[in-house]
């Protein structure tokens, strides 16, 4: 049975002590998560050691990171690699979000480096694919998704992919309050893991964990989760509070 992940992805808000409050507010909603559920705080980097230390012995509940660097160490100032991010508790890393390919112009090949810099230091990468709205509207969400996969996660063994989490993402649901239908994602995450098929086996197919985001909140996150090749979401907005993102974490129990 693949794993559920309800990942909340902070992006670049919530100060210490902002970021421990609502922490603690989450994990005092739960004594564990749902069966077979994994929560995920994708946290700035500032906060990763501190928020890492509320977590640990709080079986289900792990922490990421948002970015790292595709090199180990060196001359980057303001980057951070894969071990500064294990060594401060990280399990998990972000790779590829729309933000950071638009926005700091990550490449194919950056992503590519970085999935297997991060596996190297024993991370999970969260790698999100998905289209923006131009593309969507012109009908070729599928061949573009399938580039983006290609281009940055099919060099990896086959034992390494069943250590990533894919998370599909339209760029055009991010932050719009405007969500994939369940139709949409779903036709999406089949066609995903039609493609890992292709490419690897369907055994692997059927063991990768797929994530949807975009716009997922309290009020549509079950019926997204419902459908049968969505294993949980990418959260932003709706990760930013307690009461919000505990629903959503709920919303996975019923799968
Ligand atoms: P959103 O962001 O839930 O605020 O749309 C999701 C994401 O960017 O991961």
């Amino acid at each position: 049975m693949r794993p559920f992940i309800v990942a909340g992805n902070w992006k670049m808000n919530k100060t210490l002590e902002e970021g421990l409050t609502l922490v603690r507010e989450v994990l005092a909603r739960f004594e564990r998560t749902p069966p077979n559920t994994t929560v995920v705080f994708a946290v700035p980097c500032p906060l990763l050691q501190a928020i890492s230390e509320v977590l640990r012995e709080r079986q289900g509940f792990y922490l990421a990171a948002q970015n790292c660097h595709h090199e180990e160490q060196g001359a980057y100032t303001g980057e951070v690699s894969a071990a500064m991010l294990v060594s401060v508790g990280a399990q998990y890393v972000i790779l590829g979000h729309s933000e950071r390919r638009q926005y700091f112009r990550e490449t194919h090949e950056q992503l590519a480096r970085k999935v297997t810099v991060a596996l190297r230091h024993n991370l999970t990468p969260i790698f999100c694919c998905g289209e923006p709205l131009a593309v969507r509207e012109r009908n070729h969400h599928l061949p573009y998704v399938a580039r983006q996969l290609r281009a940055s996660l099919f060099h990896l063994s086959e034992t390494d992919l069943r250590r990533v989490v894919i998370a599909y993402e339209p760029v055009w649901a991010i932050g719009t309050g405007k969500t994939a239908s369940s139709a949409q994602a779903q036709e999406m995450h089949a066609a995903i893991r039609q493609l890992v098929a292709k490419r690897y086996s369907s055994e692997t197919a059927q063991a990768i964990p797929i994530l949807y985001g975009g716009s997922c909140n309290a009020q549509n996150a079950s019926q997204l989760f419902q459908q049968p090749d969505v294993d949980g979401g990418l959260i932003g907005g709706a990760s930013l509070r307690a009461d919000e993102f505990s629903a959503i974490i709920c919303a996975a129990r019923s799968t």
